[in-house]
């Protein structure tokens, strides 16, 4: 959705040029098709199964695109009492809501039981104690499935593996069972799921298979002992193509998933984060100088670590392109932004052919971008826009300066 037409980039049918001079940079830039195409093709790969696909909102959670989601039956999975108030916010159904994350407060706890929402994956023993005490004071049961950490090497960015013993997410393998039966003898718990994930920006759903393997032999050991959870909830992970990684194939993941599950009487939940929105955003950014240097060039953007930090965070790679064709000789640059930190980057040694004023796209921007961003260095968060066909609607608006202090006060 994101092409080149007479020589500039476009989003759908509407110029980045256009977008810039509209909305300034630095600004994300969203396209509605390829938001919507790919979730409709997680949800067609379901292929009438019994399943659900749980948005993982952390991964972008604006809320025209949560919107946009809800409207097409998307669950989504959340973290925090703040992303449940977004799904509220944005129309969606809370009984089609996980909660994901270890560290749940008592307070998120009530807000999500008032809410209904459809499973807490549960992280630890005194996460479930905490939990039924709060279901006791309300008089509800929460359903619950425990996040097992099944012990398997997604073979990813080690700050976003999950699924190793050594991990601080879930609960281990051996002790699934013991949870499991304690679960079931508390009244105000009742046994919905089980659940895993892994890591994410995986380039291989092998390891997602092998865990689903693990995962079903617990669901046949529970089984055995007469626990049945109706779901099981294979969390995200699936990665995309930033460069020249061969994404995996969502279809063949979930028909492999759907054949291993076989009779057995199991909703299925996923849980897709980047693999949704990752390749449906970019961030625009304008050159503001070109720095030659003996050992390097610079190019200084108006975008910088604040507004996306992956990069700096974890030496992720985003394409980056020039918006418009230009006459400027072609050189190699590090892309750089106005923080004051060396790790202010979002790419090195890109070559461009650019001119000071000239925009640049940084690609594959639609997920843990946005979301990341911070104010650091008393940045204003960048606007946020979607393209749908030829026209452009603002989905979140350029910060103010003076909203960045307006909860602070001066000592009298
Ligand atoms: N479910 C759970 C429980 C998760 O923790 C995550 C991501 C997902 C689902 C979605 O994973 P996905 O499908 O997006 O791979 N900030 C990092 C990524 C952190 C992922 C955290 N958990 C990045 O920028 O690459």
């Amino acid at each position: 959705m994101f092409e080149f037409r007479n020589g500039s980039l476009h989003a759908e049918s509407v110029s980045l040029e256009t977008i810039a001079r509209q909305f300034g940079t630095p600004c994300y830039v969203y396209s509605r098709a390829a938001l919507t195409a790919a979730l409709a093709q997680f949800q067609s790969a379901c292929g009438g199964r019994d399943a659900l696909v749980c948005y993982a909102m952390k991964a972008n959670s604006n809320l025209a695109i949560l919107g946009l989601y809800a409207r097409m039956g998307a669950g989504f999975d959340i973290v925090s009492g703040g992303e449940l108030a977004r799904v509220l916010a944005a129309g969606g159904d809370p009984r089609k809501v996980v909660f994901s994350g270890v560290g749940k407060s008592a307070a998120e706890m009530r807000y999500a039981l008032e809410n209904g929402i459809l499973c807490f994956n549960v992280e630890s023993a005194s996460e479930l104690a905490r939990l039924a005490a709060v279901a006791a004071t309300m008089g509800r049961r929460a359903p619950v499935s425990f996040r097992v950490n099944p012990d398997v090497d997604a073979r990813t960015h080690p700050y976003i593996s999950t699924g190793l013993k050594e991990s601080k997410f879930g609960v281990e393998f051996s002790a699934a069972l013991k949870l499991y039966r304690a679960a079931t003898r508390m009244p105000q718990i009742e046994v919905a799921g089980i659940d895993c994930h892994i890591g994410s920006s995986l380039s291989d759903y092998a390891p997602l298979i092998e865990a689903l393997d693990k995962m079903l032999g617990l669901v046949d050991a529970l089984a055995a002992e007469g626990i049945q959870p109706r779901h099981l909830d294979l969390g995200g992970g699936l990665g995309i193509r930033y460069r020249d990684e061969a994404p995996p194939d969502v279809a063949a993941y979930m028909r492999e998933v759907f054949a291993r599950v076989g009779e057995r009487k199991l909703k299925l939940l996923f849980e897709p984060g980047r693999n949704l929105v990752g390749n449906a955003g970019v961030l625009l950014t304008r050159i503001e100088y070109l720095k030659p240097g003996a050992a390097r060039n610079f190019a200084v953007v108006d975008a910088a670590m604040n507004d996306l930090i992956r990069p700096a965070l974890y030496e992720a790679w985003h394409e980056i392109v020039a918006v418009g064709n230009s006459d400027a000789p072609s050189a190699v640059y590090d892309v750089v932004g106005p923080v004051c930190e060396s790790a202010d980057f979002l790419g090195k040694e890109r070559e461009l052919a650019v001119a000071e004023g000239d925009l640049l796209a940084v690609m594959s921007a639609g997920a843990y971008a946005m979301c990341m961003s911070s104010n650091y260095n008393s940045r204003p968060r960048a606007a946020e826009v979607m393209v749908d066909g030829d026209s452009v609607h603002l989905i979140r608006e350029r910060e103010r300066t003076e909203a960045l202090f307006a909860l602070e006060h001066l000592l009298r």
